[in-house]
């Protein structure tokens, strides 16, 4: 989730590629730099925010910087590598001849490496991007120019790519390839800006042209040239762009949040990618730094983490218990490390947190540590300390999170702890075929929540019949149960209606008192071993006129019976469901809060990331 800029035209490039990077800021954060193309390749890089690299730019450079007019820049959000200026695009090849932006991944990284390496080529940085210039490098010969050296180049990319790329030997020139990573030119007059999100070019221009995957340009001021990857010619439509800035930083949403509930198959995706091997059923998790006597000496496993994240915690605790049958203890931060906690050896302390940053997640990771226990991380924000004090980790790759609410991290850190499960079920009882088949379902998670994701419309009806009730109540069985917790925060945290979560036997035991025709209940109803016991639930609030919001499997026509509305999620595997179960849930507290004209991307009281204790 970073963000390209590229420009060619007659304008300062300097002005105009900082001003873009800022617009595309929201989508990375962690560093930034830029290669501008004129009578030499001039390339300068900062970590931290674009601010640090304009402030560095204007100190470090000859104030001649207003004489180019091509150049390239990027705001990263680091995946391989810490953020660092060193890590901070562009990437160079070993003459600093050519320099390259990338978003994406590149998959077969490591065996370019050692490939590249073994012709020769000195790599100086821990990205993935740095092995494209260098390849560029290795195609770029005396009979070949920029284009077709990049042609070749991209054929031996596996992964996902939005790039722009800039030679020394070739000023005002620029290569732009795409593929599974947005990028899209805008045509001025006189101009061109390459972009990987539309917000850095409106301002310049509302003509232009997206490119598909699998499409490079050749781009300068004077218009630009696509081709397939054949270097067959393609012909391409230019397009108005009606949106304003405002809505296109929200990539046309409304709020972050409504954005970060849509973004979510594309996020659980990207949990899984490259990790949840289908072919062999296995799982690979790279970043934990376990050895073999560390994970078979695993007895227990400690989740630490605060609010949403702790919800995850909560669903892990199912998961790995089943599947792994390892017992796990799940912990609010902020409880475990203000009494003794009894940690020995055998235990293993996973602490989650979307930010990295919670001060009470830190102080108990700290606390774990410093009773000589192994702690894993599980984060979204890469180099967040967190992520840098545990032992190992797993980052969930979710991107920027910005709606203080969570929302896609939550289902990508429960897309981690499941393929984290199914790691530790396969050291204990689960054989390849059986995880094969989860990694299956895993694989069918995106299309099923972009499935679930069309009931948005359907669910916000339901909101705005509810959207004066004072009290709402959320019940679930088994691994629902912390959804319900989940979706009763949501509600909680934007809407500032009073929800609570409950395991759905428990109402007997207290919440029954509070039920009449004013509180909604919201059941996590899908079909599974627990469907007969909610069923039983669910009739004696009816019996008590409370009206009933059921979350149920298609095809469930039985529920019709007990609920005043349904909303459907596909049918997927027992311990899955959370990944779908909680989208209505988020989408329910979204239109809710909606109607009540709360500010939801930035609820009162609450931050994003909890920095004090
Ligand atoms: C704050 C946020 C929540 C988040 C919690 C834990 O309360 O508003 O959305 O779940 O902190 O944050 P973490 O970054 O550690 O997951």
């Amino acid at each position: 989730m970073c963000g390209i800029v590229g420009y060619a035209g007659c304008k300062n490039a300097v002005d105009v590629i900082l001003s873009g990077l800022k617009r595309l800021e929201y989508r990375g954060y962690d560093s930034a730099g830029i290669a501008l193309s004129g009578e030499n390749l001039l390339v300068h890089k900062k970590n931290g925010k674009i601010s640090a690299l304009e402030q560095s730019l204007a100190e470090a450079l000859p104030s001649d910087t207003g004489s180019y007019h091509a150049g390239i820049g990027h705001t990263r959000w680091a995946t391989h590598g810490a953020p660092s200026d060193v890590n901070a695009h562009p990437h160079m090849d070993c003459h600093n001849e050519i320099a390259v932006v990338h978003n994406g991944i590149i998959e077969n990284y490591a065996v370019l490496k050692k490939m590249l390496i073994e012709k020769g080529h000195v790599i100086r940085t821990e990205t993935d991007t740095e092995m494209i210039a260098h390849l560029i490098e290795y195609h770029y010969t005396k009979n070949s120019d920029l284009l077709s050296a990049v042609m070749k180049t991209v054929a031996e990319l596996e992964g996902t790519y939005g790039l722009c790329i800039v030679s020394k030997n070739e000023p005002g020139r620029i290569i732009a390839a795409r593929n599974g990573s947005p990028l899209l030119l805008g045509a001025g007059d006189g101009e061109m800006i390459i972009a990987s999100d539309a917000s850095a070019i409106v301002e310049h221009t509302n003509k232009v042209i997206y490119l598909e995957d699998g499409e490079i340009a050749d781009v300068n001021k004077d218009g630009f040239k696509t081709y397939d990857l054949d270097l067959k010619k393609v012909d391409k439509i230019i397009e108005d762009i009606d949106w304003d800035i405002q809505a296109i930083e929200k990539a046309g949403f409304s709020h972050f949040m409504l954005k970060e509930i849509f973004e979510q198959p594309e996020t659980i995706h990207n949990a899984f990618r490259g990790r949840a091997i289908l072919d062999t059923g296995s799982i690979r998790l790279d970043g934990l730094r376990l050895t073999e006597d560390d994970l078979n000496d695993i007895h227990r496993v400690i989740f630490i983490a605060c609010g949403t994240s702790w919800h995850a915690g909560l669903i892990g605790e199912y998961l790995i218990e089943e599947y792994a049958r390892v017992p796990v203890e799940v912990e609010y931060a902020s409880e475990f490390r203000y009494r003794k906690p009894i940690l020995k050896k055998g235990d293993l302390v996973i602490v989650i947190s979307q930010s990295g940053e919670t001060a009470d997640t830190l102080a108990a990771l700290r606390e774990a540590k410093s009773k000589g226990i192994k702690v894993l991380g599980i984060t979204n924000v890469v180099g967040s300390t967190i992520a840098r004090e545990s032992d190992g980790g797993i980052y969930i790759h979710a991107g920027p999170e910005i709606g203080v609410a969570s929302t896609k991290a939550f289902t990508s850190q429960v897309t981690v702890l499941i393929m984290l499960a199914l790691m530790l079920a396969r050291r204990h009882d689960m054989n390849a075929e059986e995880s094969r088949i989860y990694i299956e379902h895993l694989h069918s998670m995106p299309d099923k929540v972009n499935e679930v994701l069309r009931s948005s419309e359907y669910i916000r009806k339901i909101a705005e019949i509810h959207k004066e009730n004072k009290n709402f109540l959320y019940l679930g069985r088994g691994v629902n149960f912390p959804v319900a917790l989940e979706g009763a925060l949501k509600l909680k945290e934007i809407s500032y209606i009073h929800a609570e979560g409950y395991p759905a036997a428990e109402m007997k035991h207290g919440p029954i008192a509070l039920i009449d025709e004013n509180m909604p209940v919201v059941f996590i109803a899908p079909r599974d071993f627990t469907y007969e016991k909610i069923i039983s639930n669910m009739e004696e609030v009816k019996a008590r006129g409370g009206k009933i919001i059921a979350i149920a499997t298609h095809g469930d026509e039985e529920i019709k019976r007990y609920s005043d509305h349904i909303i459907y999620i596909p049918e997927v595997r027992k311990l899955l469901s959370p990944l779908l179960t909680v989208i209505p849930l988020q989408l329910l507290a979204y239109h809710i809060a909606v109607f009540r004209g709360c500010d939801v991307d930035q609820p009162r009281n609450l931050a994003k990331s909890v920095t004090v204790e």
